[in-house]
């Protein structure tokens, strides 16, 4: 089985155009990744994920190893089948989620034990075990297990945290071995201090990982300082290889993280909002569950091609939303994933042609204050 390969076709300013090729099908970059954490993205069908444009699903070592576990899914044939998404998967490694949802966390050099948020049983995670339960679920691109702290951090905090993320990717590639057609990303740590996050990506860079993620971001420090991180630390990571800025983020921070030099996104925002009545538009942010709509005819974006501003009004969807039925939530999250999709297509279009300050200007020009 061949490799998994990144080829860059074009560059603006440090905006970056390319496809990763990989057995399961092409990712063309910028990409962003929808969330399917639990074996599904919520409120959609894998056709309806792939419909929009999405050639690759993020999924959750946390969340399947406790249900349904990783070795029932391995039983059943793999993630992809288990889903039924046969495009490639992205599995994320499970400290991250341990550390924001799970009870009774115990951090050690081993790795980190906890109590499920689900029924209270014991659990562990390795780096050994994240990489098993990863393989045993088949993923195309497997995450390195790390960890961080929420921002604002004490320095030496971040220092020692980034340090023992950095033991573990070390961990993490002896435990993934030699796997033809799946690859291993390592995971860039150090907060917002330069020298830590400069460290680390040396660390990395010796270890050699397939493609390179920039995480600790987005987690409360705000998109002016997480900007300011990101006008270095995709430039200290290597130059022919993925990389992908975890966990994030809304319109104008994909757009501002590609500016900088991000292939790959993920983030729950799209299909969380869907359900919750927030809708991403090219004017801006809109609530449907606003009175104003109530007798609005008008679809949620005139320039969208997706199911909900083709078929529906606002006044329809505000109307399905207030009573809650199924199909608001899976008309929003198709219409916010649309969004999504479209805005990495953009981007893709507006590097290859040379012309991303021109697109990234009308982006933020389309976009008004208030009602919309
Ligand atoms: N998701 C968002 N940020 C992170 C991170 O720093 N590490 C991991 N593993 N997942 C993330
Ligand atoms: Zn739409």
């Amino acid at each position: 089985m061949s490799r998994i390969t990144f080829e860059k076709h074009a560059q603006d300013g440090k905006a970056r155009a390319g496809v990763i090729h990989t057995t399961r099908g092409d990712i063309r970059t910028p990409a962003f990744m929808p969330v399917g954490t639990a074996a599904t993205v919520k409120a959609m069908m894998p056709e309806s994920v792939a419909a929009t444009g999405a050639d690759i699903l993020l999924g959750n070592t946390y969340h399947l190893m406790l249900r349904p576990t990783a070795e029932r899914i391995a039983k059943l044939g793999g993630l992809h089948k288990f889903m039924n998404w046969d495009k490639p998967i992205l599995t994320d490694s499970g400290g991250f989620q341990v550390m924001s949802l799970a009870d009774l966390r115990k951090l050690t050099e081993r790795g980190v034990t906890f109590k499920s948020h689900i029924d209270g049983s014991k659990h562990e995670i390795t780096p050994e075990r994240s990489m098993e339960i990863q393989a045993l679920l088949g993923s195309d691109i497997v995450m390195c297990f790390d960890e961080c702290p929420a921002l604002p951090a004490d320095r030496d905090r971040i220092a020692s945290s980034m340090e023992l993320s950095m033991r573990w990717a070390k961990r993490s590639k002896d435990a993934f071995g030699d796997r033809p057609g799946h690859a291993l990303f390592g995971i860039q740590q150090g907060g917002l201090e330069e020298d830590l996050r400069q460290q680390s990506a040396q660390a990395l860079r010796e270890i050699e990982f397939d493609g390179y993620a920039v995480g600790g971001l987005a987690v409360g420090e705000g998109q002016e300082a997480m900007f300011g991180c990101l006008d270095y630390a995709p430039d200290q990571l290597p130059e022919d290889k993925p990389r992908y800025l975890m966990g994030v983020g809304k319109p104008d921070d994909i757009v501002g993280a590609v500016k900088r030099g991000i292939d790959m996104m993920d983030c729950v925002l799209p299909s969380r909002s869907g359900r919750t009545g927030q809708v991403f538009t090219r004017r801006g942010v809109l609530n449907i569950k606003n009175a104003r709509h109530a007798d609005d005819p008008r679809p949620l974006d005139e320039n969208c091609a997706c199911p909900a501003c083709s078929n529906y009004s606002r006044a329809y969807l505000h109307h399905v939303f207030r009573s809650q039925e199924m199909i608001s939530g899976m008309l929003l999250t198709w219409h916010n994933l649309q969004y999504f999709q479209d805005i990495m297509d953009g981007m893709r279009s507006a590097i290859a042609a040379g012309e991303f300050e021109t697109w990234e200007k009308d982006f933020h020009d389309g976009r008004a204050e208030g009602d919309i």
